[in-house]
């Protein structure tokens, strides 16, 4: 397959202007009230997954969905951020918006690869309706490119990869790179109707050939693998291991609801013919050129919020793999009034323990958002007694640490966002039930569990590492063994950070707070 001179139903120039006007009528409209400081989020509109994540010409660059008409998704464009340093980060033009016939309903999820000839290549879904109009008869997909030598302006090169089985799903690729070959990873609904990562090579990014099923779902109602990454990563014994990344589309949710899994709210065309649930995780094996992958256990979350979907990863000049993921809307985040929506998790950095799975920990970069840091520990707090840490946190990060003790210690709950109307985000440690829980409180008292972290059985200390924006949290446990991240409820007001024991005294070893300075995105152009 080879690309082919792209029909346009408009310029590209002409999209991009329009969607730019776009743009900024609503960020002109946005209210800040619960605008993040230190995630990336567009300044209107709304975002849905990362892409294109890549280091070029000197700078980071995060593409990602965005619809610049409107707060909820739509017809997507591909929005774009860069920076020096990973910590502060400046906007940049609409990367892509449709103007080819074959993209006519949205400029798709993908990615970015440096490699050719200098210049960075981005490879994308072309999204058009079967009936021209909307979701009721499917979608009819293909992979495109587009390549850059600025890093800015965008040069369409058409379809490279074409969809001849005419499948309804087959979307985001993901291009690797190894034993000198290209790879692109896409996710498509089989012709038998399962969700399975399919694989295509190259020598040239150009001419695209068949590689053959790279996974198939062992979950018969996956009938959609949606944004598959796959990368390596060297294991603490020094051998590499493969990892895949799935965001499955599964029709009907287990009985229980027991994987933590929240429906998607975003208006994608499975919803309307499945009561489905996405979920996104991974999984650790094998592979090598010309053969499947090889799980060797089974898929794990990569955060236990339930919020984070089609996450992505890119490998840092260092060799360090990062990873971005779309913090989805979940039942929290009510802010289509506020002519914005959505954000990305903060860049973490991507480990593989010595159990075999996977450890996420935000970027060292982000250090540099640090203001002045408090000490406030050791302390012990009687029983029920609250501890106000700051009455007013625009951002925080924490640090603690807390013995585990026996299996009667009281539970300890770090509190962010504690609004005046008594509603709060709550990071609970109980060492009863060796677990950490995040949960969002409301006005009323009702408590939601966003995510549950399992702890060791044996362990004797858990450390928490939480970042607190104005409308999220993002909770790391050991050192990023586990991650639980959700949204806040959207409250005016102050908003303290306090420290709670809950029925017996507790205490803890360490802890630190500081708060976390913007990262420039959240002034107005
Ligand atoms: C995942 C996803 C992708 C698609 C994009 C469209 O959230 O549905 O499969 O490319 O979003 O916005």
């Amino acid at each position: 397959m080879s690309t082919c001179a792209p029909a346009s139903f408009v310029p590209h120039a002409e999209a991009l202007a329009r969607a730019e006007r776009g743009l900024r009528e609503l960020a002109a409209a946005r209210r800040d009230r619960c605008y993040p400081a230190f995630h990336i989020a567009s300044d209107g509109g709304w975002i849905n997954d990362p892409n294109g994540l890549s280091y070029f010409g000197g700078r980071w660059h995060v593409f990602y969905q965005l619809h610049p008409f409107g707060p909820q998704w739509g017809t997507m464009h591909w929005g774009h951020v860069s920076s020096a340093d990973l910590v502060t980060w400046r906007r940049e033009p609409v990367a892509l918006a449709p103007s080819l016939e074959v993209e006519r309903a949205g400029v798709y999820s993908g990615s970015a690869v440096v490699g050719d000839y200098g210049r960075l290549r981005l490879f994308y879904t072309a999204h058009r309706w079967r009936n021209g109009r909307d979701e009721a008869d499917g979608n009819q997909e293909v992979q495109c490119a587009a390549c850059s030598t600025d890093g800015t302006r965008f040069e369409k090169l058409g379809v490279v990869v074409d969809n001849p089985d005419d499948l309804r799903d087959f979307r985001d690729p993901k291009v690797l790179r190894r034993d000198g070959r290209w790879y692109m990873v896409v996710g498509r609904r089989s012709p038998d109707g399962h969700g399975e990562v399919v694989l295509y090579a190259s020598d040239d990014l150009d001419r695209w050939s068949w590689a053959g099923v790279l996974y198939r779902h062992p979950d018969p109602r996956v009938y959609m693998i949606e944004c598959p990454d796959l990368f390596c990563l060297r294991a603490p014994d020094g051998d590499e291991r493969w990892v895949l990344f799935l965001s499955a589309m599964r029709s009907q949710a287990p009985a229980d609801g027991a994987d933590g899994a929240s429906k998607g709210e975003k208006g994608d065309e499975g919803a309307a013919a499945h009561d489905h649930v996405d979920t996104s995780g991974y999984l650790v094996g094998t592979w090598q050129p010309g053969e499947p992958f090889r799980p060797e256990g089974p898929a794990c979350p990569l955060d236990r919020g339930g919020s984070l979907y089609a996450p992505q990863t890119m490998e840092a000049p260092d060799g360090r793999r990062l990873v971005v993921g779309w913090m989805r809307p979940d039942g929290a985040l009510d802010v289509q009034d506020d002519n914005w929506c959505g954000q990305l998790s903060v860049p973490r950095e991507l480990t593989l323990g010595d159990d075999g799975a996977l450890r996420s920990a935000p970027a060292r970069e982000l250090a540099a958002l640090r203001g002045p840091v408090r000490e406030l520990g050791p302390l012990a707090l009687g029983a029920e007694e609250a501890l106000t840490l700051t009455d007013d946190a625009r951002t925080a990060e924490v640090a603690l640490s807390a013995p585990l003790g026996d299996s009667t210690s009281a539970a300890l709950a770090l509190e962010a966002h504690v609004a005046e109307d008594g509603s709060c985000a709550r990071v609970v440690v109980s060492p009863a039930l060796r677990r950490v829980t995040l949960v969002r409180r409301s006005a009323d008292g009702t408590d939601a569990v966003c995510g549950v972290a399992p702890l060791p059985p044996d362990a004797g200390e858990v450390t928490l590492r939480v970042l607190v924006d104005r409308d999220s949290v993002e909770v790391f446990v050991d050192g990023g063994r586990e991650a639980i991240s959700a949204y806040s409820l959207p409250v005016n007001g102050p908003r303290a950070v306090c420290l709670v024991a809950e029925s017996d005294a507790a205490e803890v070893r360490t802890l630190a707070i500081c708060e976390l300075r913007s990262i420039g995105l959240d002034g107005r152009a």
